[in-house]
């Protein structure tokens, strides 16, 4: 029987630093649905904030809060600030190289709604990458790729393991603990700057379990995405952009985004992203993100991977601005969950990183807190599951199984629906009659001849849905026009 201490689903960095915490004499298997480097860890640009030191605690908190418009749960958020001391100094003893100065010290940049430069990054723009990189190296456990997850075995209150395809065989894995670390729900919206493995899976099987999601009408958009690809990811133009001192403009040249808030390009991302849609929407033209304040060899320099990604599109910077458009980018809200990863009610299941919600991030993520909530959260849920007694038991039989039935023949057109319908009308700016269309849209799609995935996939939007129509006022990035 193929039986492990610990089952974690997802190589992103919170599955990842998960690993690094379990010791070698446990059992512990890593899965991914692809490769391991399709994930949303591997495409972070801006960084990783860390609280710079105990003084800079309070503050962070604070922009946390504010960014979060104080929906947060305060307690997660100031246990994420605290444990960012500990966790980035674990990640630099451990080897990984952050971008000094000459000098040796490490650079902080500032992104939008901080108030302090306290953003950590690697490889100029390409902190996920390398990041990932690194983890995968140090991680000592077994990485199983193509292993997709399509049930969840729980009885009577106790999760045993999974079932998946493994290289498209129907399989059960079993585990004493389970570590959910799938990631968001990316591929919900038509545009989304997210890998394309990102599909609200776990979040679809946590529905039908009964697992509560919460804070799920908070999806974040981010504001400077390039959507004119043919490809599912967008690429993103990060928010690091911004924070060293980029505008956006409309074709005229004109900085726009202080008629909708005086920090113009530095208010907080639900802002930011709002004023961009509107604008584009109002006038029908284009927004553009404009580098000619910088020097070529600079920008160069401090953003490699934008300059070779956009240079294979033919864009030249400085000098070239790029059309932006926002486009999803990060569940806020997610399977409910403790500060220590616990899902109420089902013992040996965990869930961390963005698949959580732990309140942290309130009703607006602060820019680049997610890789640092990766890690944080990854070294809680490991602590309390190591520091359990085990317990032993015979395992049920799950006769159920789904794995003949994940595709049916006209998935693809319905998911292109859906993503259709969600950027239509459960995206940045929404209303009460788009929000019933959605709805009956997706409760019809339920009812056609459909496969499990895209069942799963529908859970989750209709969880979104209806987390958004309940709520009637608009906060943080959930906002409702009447
Ligand atoms: C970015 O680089 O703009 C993304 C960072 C984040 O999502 O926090």
């Amino acid at each position: 029987m193929n039986k492990y201490d610990v089952l974690i689903i997802g190589a992103g960095i919170a599955g990842l630093y998960a690993a690094l915490q379990l010791p070698k004499s446990k059992k512990v298997l890593v899965v991914c649905k692809d490769i391991p480097w399709e994930c949303n860890t591997f495409y972070a640009q801006g960084g990783m904030v860390t609280a710079l030191n105990e003084a800079d605690i309070a503050l962070h908190v604070e922009d946390t809060m504010a960014a979060g418009s104080y929906h947060n749960n305060k307690e997660a958020v100031e246990i994420l600030s605290r444990t960012s001391l500990e966790t980035t100094a674990d990640i630099i003893q451990r080897g990984m190289e952050f971008d000094k100065d000459s000098q040796g010290n490490l650079l902080y940049t500032k992104e939008a709604a901080h108030s302090v430069a306290r953003i950590i990054h690697a490889g100029g723009d390409a902190t996920g990458r390398y990041l990932h990189y690194f983890m995968m190296v140090q991680n000592m456990h077994h990485l199983q790729k193509n292993t997709l997850v399509y049930d969840l075995l729980i009885e009577n209150g106790r999760c045993y393991g999974v079932k998946a395809t493994v290289n498209y065989e129907p399989t059960a894995i079993y585990a004493d603990d389970v570590i959910i670390a799938s990631g968001g729900i990316g591929s919900l919206y038509a545009y989304n700057t997210n890998s394309r493995t990102v599909s609200a899976d776990i979040h679809g099987i946590c529905v039908e379990k009964g697992i509560e999601l919460a804070d799920m009408e908070f999806m974040q958009f981010h504001p400077t995405v390039f959507v004119k690809t043919p490809f599912a990811r967008k690429l993103l133009l990060t928010e690091a952009l911004r924070g060293e001192g980029a505008h956006v403009v409309d074709k005229e040249g004109r900085r726009f985004l202080f008629d909708y808030d005086e920090r113009g390009e530095l208010a907080g991302r639900d802002i930011v992203a709002r004023g961009i849609f509107d604008y584009k929407r109002q006038t029908g033209e284009e927004a553009y993100l404009d580098f000619s304040m910088f020097e070529e060899s600079w920008f160069r320099e401090r953003f490699p991977n934008i300059t070779r990604t956009f240079g294979a599109l033919g864009y030249r910077f400085p000098q070239d601005r790029v059309p932006i458009s926002p486009a999803f980018h990060y569940a806020n809200g997610g399977i409910k969950s403790d500060t220590h990863g616990c899902i109420e009610g089902v013992e040996g299941l965990y869930v961390i990183g963005e698949a959580a919600r732990t309140g942290v991030h309130g009703a607006n993520r602060l820019a680049s807190n997610s890789l640092l909530e990766g890690v944080v959260f990854a070294k809680r849920a490991t602590a309390h599951l190591l520091a359990k007694s085990k317990k032993e038991g015979r395992i049920p039989k799950f006769d159920k199984d789904y794995g003949n039935i994940l595709h049916k023949e006209n998935d693809k057109m319905y998911k292109q629906r859906l993503r259709q319908v969600m950027w239509d009308d459960v995206g940045i700016i929404r209303t009460a009659k788009g929000l019933h269309e959605a709805k009956n849209l997706i409760y019809d799609m339920k009812n056609k001849e459909i496969g499990r995935l895209l069942k799963l996939r529908l859970n989750t939007a209709s969880a979104i849905v209806d987390a958004a129509l309940a709520r009637k006022e608009s906060l943080g990035s959930h906002y409702i026009e009447s």
